[in-house]
């Protein structure tokens, strides 16, 4: 959406038309809300800015046929590395030597991907934030392999497509999540521990520390599945690292498929 918007052709690839058409719905939702505020007075302009935005974007259910005719991949698929690897091995057959591959994982290496393929200098990590149209970071990290020019690449698309570049080396969690995860996991403990509740938490961390969701309403809305991921994969690298320790609690909840607002339930119910 962000790069559609700001100019650039898109293909969006993903496993079936039903969630293409799914991903495009929320596309259209996302981008009236932008147009509503950048063009409050200018209805007709917001208009054309949303035909010209999806005129940049086309969907595709085979990735190796379009990869192709791409200058960059942003890989966004489930958090495993076992998959994304899969992924890059196949697209690399088919990719220009040109092509720069970027992943927006959360919590993976980003050179083991990098290996998986015969393009280590052209590969590094573009890491974007929920809700991405309204968050402004990406964090660009560059691999020990990673060439200046591909690093300049990708600061270059970040500010290409309106946001705020910052760098970080390829480390668990780079910047955000290394210290946002064990601070909502350790929320997440206060809460098991029952020493506050965690509407109290989350009025506690809004009110007294200027935060604009709580740590419960933010697991929520990144999906306690996808926080999962992050801290089982840190807690095998480090298992005696009590920040990376797991919670029975977070568990529990995926196990009963309560992954947050996208499943209508986690920590809190959604309508
Ligand atoms: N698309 C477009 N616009 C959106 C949007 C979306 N998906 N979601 C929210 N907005 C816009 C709304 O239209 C609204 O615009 P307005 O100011 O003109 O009315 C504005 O954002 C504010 O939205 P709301 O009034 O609905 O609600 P809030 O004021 O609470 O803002 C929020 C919503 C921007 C999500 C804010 O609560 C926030 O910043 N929350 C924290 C998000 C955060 O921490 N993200 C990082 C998560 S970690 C991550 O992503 C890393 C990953 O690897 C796990």
């Amino acid at each position: 959406q962000v790069a559609a918007a700001s100019g650039h052709t898109v293909v969006l690839v993903d496993q079936s038309d039903e969630i293409l058409k799914k991903s495009t719905k929320g596309i259209e939702e996302s981008l009236k809300r932008v147009t509503k505020k950048k063009f409050a007075d200018k209805p007709e302009a917001g208009a054309e800015f949303i035909k010209k935005t999806l005129k940049n974007l086309t969907t595709s259910t085979d990735a190796a046929s379009v990869v192709h005719s791409t200058d960059l991949v942003i890989e966004a698929i489930v958090e495993n590395l076992e998959v994304k690897n899969e992924l890059f091995k196949t697209l690399d057959k088919f990719a220009p030597d040109h092509t720069i591959f970027a992943s927006n994982t959360s919590s993976l290496q980003i050179t083991q991907m990098a290996n998986a393929t015969t393009r280590q200098d052209r590969f590094g990590g573009l890491h974007f934030f929920n809700p991405v149209p309204m968050m402004k970071l990406v964090e660009v990290i560059k691999t020990p392999m990673t060439s200046q020019k591909t690093f300049e690449s990708l600061v270059d698309f970040s500010k290409a497509v309106g946001k705020s570049p910052v760098s970080c080396k390829d480390t668990p969690g780079f910047i955000v999540n290394r210290l946002l995860v064990p601070y909502m996991m350790e929320a997440v403990r206060l809460f098991e521990r029952g020493d506050a509740s965690k509407e109290d938490i989350d009025v506690a961390m809004k009110l007294g520390a200027g935060y604009p969701m709580g740590p419960f309403e933010l697991l929520d809305y990144v999906g306690l599945d996808t926080s999962k991921y992050i801290i089982d994969g840190w807690h095998s690298l480090e298992p005696n690292n009590p920040l990376f320790a797991p919670s029975p609690l977070l568990n529990k909840l995926v196990e009963e498929k309560k992954l947050g607002k996208k499943t209508g339930e986690g920590f809190y119910k959604y309508k």
